[in-house]
């Protein structure tokens, strides 16, 4: 851990370029054990939105020109994607803590990868990047860790192939690694995802970029917009219409000539959400999360906890860089077993861990309904979910696609959680260790640099025990 705590520093302290973009190796496991100690107290403020840095970087290579990118996310996900930009031709460099120039060469303008691009841990960069890959008339092939490797991709080859990009290899299943030769000709399309996912969404509208004409993707359910708002910030003509109950028409007009713009990355809500759920179930916290990213299509975990009796008030909102930030204080909380419904799952799709145990030390049952994607992500966080409970004495149940979680206010901890590759995973089990009877530990540690690179020290900073 202590490694890789120093690898994660020099990220943040502006070490020369060719350092910061080293993959960090998790050959060895970073163990690391939450206790429970003194409320958590004072102010912080979470790395960047990790959906929007991968977009930002991916738009401003898109685009002719110079985009300067302020609070980008300098987690290894990122990380990654900026390689691969640069492996695709665009010139994208750090000039300070969190500030990141990006030259752009223009939608269509991809060069021929050399080497496979490597997107380690990250499904977002991953499918974003075929998407944007997809629309060029070039060559890239696609891998990453053993995690990203077991996740779907054909999801989004399927529409890409009406597009006209085309597998020319790819592991069973429709696996990394994967080689695609992207549309010489790209087709727009009309597209209704089959499943509730912005990066599939976002993998359609990024290859369509280079198609003339209207796409247009129908979601059932909104899910998170970004890539709709910040190709309109970067110039491109999108529509965004409702459709049906809960979901959204969007349509974009191809070939754009994409502007540069200023990026300010607000901080990340999914990672606001581990300091946000230590604090409620720490007796006698009293926190407040700085600029955090309150967008509606993000905020699902807000109103499940509300809706649990979380003392979660917002002292002030203000714009950043197009999206609404507000501070949040967070003063522990005694919490109610709901029912959380299943149309409300793209709004907090990664929030689920947390938010397991936040019902864990509530009072009486938490339903949370239609978790199918949990299955496919890092790992299968479902059942991920339910084993960490279950191993630090949380009575749990799946049933079908719901995981119900039986509240007695009390966790009695004890278990070292296998994280299985993932960051969310180990943070949420680290956040139940801090209020438990006996210490939770996890078995690594060291995924947690993915997505929040400093969470143990930011949460050491409000008080908690890790170590
Ligand atoms: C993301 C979309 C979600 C989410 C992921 C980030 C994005 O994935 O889980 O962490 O930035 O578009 P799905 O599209 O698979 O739901």
């Amino acid at each position: 851990m202590l490694e890789h705590l120093s690898t994660l520093r020099r990220v943040s302290d502006a070490r020369p370029p060719k350092r910061i973009l080293t993959n960090v190796s998790h050959a060895a496991l970073s163990p690391l054990t939450a206790r429970a100690g003194r409320p958590l107290t004072g102010r912080a403020r979470v790395p960047g939105d990790k959906s929007i840095s991968h977009r930002a970087l991916i738009l401003g290579a898109l685009a002719v020109g110079e985009t300067r990118i302020s609070g980008l996310l300098e987690g290894e996900d990122v990380i990654n994607t900026a390689n691969a930009l640069r492996a695709l031709g665009a010139s994208v460099e750090r000039t300070g803590e969190g500030r990141w120039s990006v030259r752009g060469i223009g939608v269509g303008g991809f060069a021929e990868p050399a080497q496979p691009l490597d997107f380690g841990n990250s499904g977002t960069g991953c499918r974003l990047m075929i998407g944007a890959a997809g629309g060029c008339p070039i060559t890239a092939t696609f891998d990453g860790d053993a995690s990203l490797r077991t996740r779907p991709m054909q999801r989004v080859l399927d529409p890409l192939a009406r597009i006209g990009a085309k597998p020319v290899a790819m592991a069973p299943g429709g696996r990394l690694p994967l080689t695609l030769r992207g549309a010489p000709d790209p087709i727009p399309i009309v597209y209704e995802p089959p499943v509730a996912s912005a990066q599939l969404k976002s993998a359609v509208l990024l290859a369509a970029l280079a198609a003339p004409g209207e796409t247009t993707v129908i979601e059932a359910e909104a899910t998170r917009d970004h890539t709709e708002r910040m190709l309109a910030h970067f110039g491109a003509e999108v529509r965004v219409e409702p459709h049906a109950t809960h979901g959204r028409r969007i349509t974009l007009r191809g070939q754009p000539e994409l502007v540069p713009a200023a990026v300010a990355v607000p901080a990340d809500p999914s990672s606001a959400a581990f300091p946000l759920v230590a604090a409620l179930i720490a007796p006698g916290s009293d926190v407040v999360l700085q600029g955090v990213m309150t967008n509606p299509l993000r905020t699902g975990l807000m109103t499940t906890l509300a809706a649990m009796g979380a003392a979660i008030e917002t002292l002030e909102t203000h714009n950043e860089g197009g999206e609404e930030v507000a501070d949040l204080r967070v003063r522990a909380s005694g919490l109610a077993g709901v029912d959380v419904p299943a149309e409300r799952a793209p709004t907090m799709i990664d929030e689920y861990p947390v938010l397991a145990v936040a019902a864990a030390y509530a009072d009486g049952v938490t339903r949370m309904r239609g978790l199918k994607e949990l299955r496919v992500k890092e790992s299968d966080r479902l059942a991920a979910t339910a084993d960490m409970l279950r191993l630090n004495g949380v009575e749990v149940e799946i049933a079908g696609d719901d995981l119900i979680v039986h509240g007695r206010r009390r966790v009695p901890g004890g278990g070292v959680v296998a994280t299985h590759m993932d960051h969310r995973i180990a943070m949420a089990a680290l956040v139940m260790g801090l209020a438990s009877e006996k210490p939770i530990g996890v078995d690594d540690a060291a995924f947690i640099a993915t997505s929040f690179p400093g969470f143990p020290a930011l949460m050491g900073s409000l008080g908690a025990d890790l170590s």
